[in-house]
């Protein structure tokens, strides 16, 4: 079983949209006993708190709907999950912050890197912009979702722990 974590700051729009993404898609491959995904923000600011509902809409038009709460990112993380996601580069640093050992830097990774369309280096954060803000964020995941699933599907011998 491979398990992933993707990462944001507040936990309602990017993350988890990128585990639901990566999960529709889990489920379309049939892979549902080989790879599992959470979210986790860096702030504690929404714990608890379903996804934005402007960023659910735009994952509704994609057929897509945004379950879970919010919940904060622990140390424990590093040791529970093969994989973390950071949506940017403020997310990697923070998540690099709690491994003061540097002992967990191989599994935290930025998003955008597993990108097959997009050539951006970061999943910008919508939650302050306009509508089209969240739906660009879609569809930057569904493109990062689905290089990162080949990626797995391809490395899956190293990643399993
Ligand atoms: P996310 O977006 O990190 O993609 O969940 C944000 C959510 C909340 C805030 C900032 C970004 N906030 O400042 O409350």
């Amino acid at each position: 079983m491979t398990k992933l974590l993707f990462v944001c700051l507040g936990n309602i729009c990017r993350s988890p949209s990128a585990e639901n993404i990566m999960n529709h898609l889990i489920k379309k491959a049939d892979l549902g006993d080989r790879i599992t995904c959470d979210s986790a923000g860096t702030a504690g600011y929404h714990i608890g708190s379903p996804p934005d509902s402007r960023m659910a809409m735009a994952a509704r038009k994609r057929d897509i709907e945004l379950l879970g709460a919010a919940r904060k990112f622990q140390r424990i993380d590093f040791e529970n999950f093969d994989l973390i996601l950071a949506m940017d580069r403020d997310n990697y640093r923070n998540i690099l912050a709690l491994d003061n050992a540097g002992k967990y830097k191989d599994k935290v990774r930025l998003m955008c890197d597993f990108c097959r369309i997009y050539d951006l280096k970061e999943v910008p954060d919508p939650y302050y912009g306009g509508p089209e803000g969240f739906d660009r964020v879609i569809d930057l995941l569904l493109d990062a979702c689905e290089g990162l699933l080949q990626y797995v599907i391809n490395d899956e011998p190293k990643t399993l722990t």
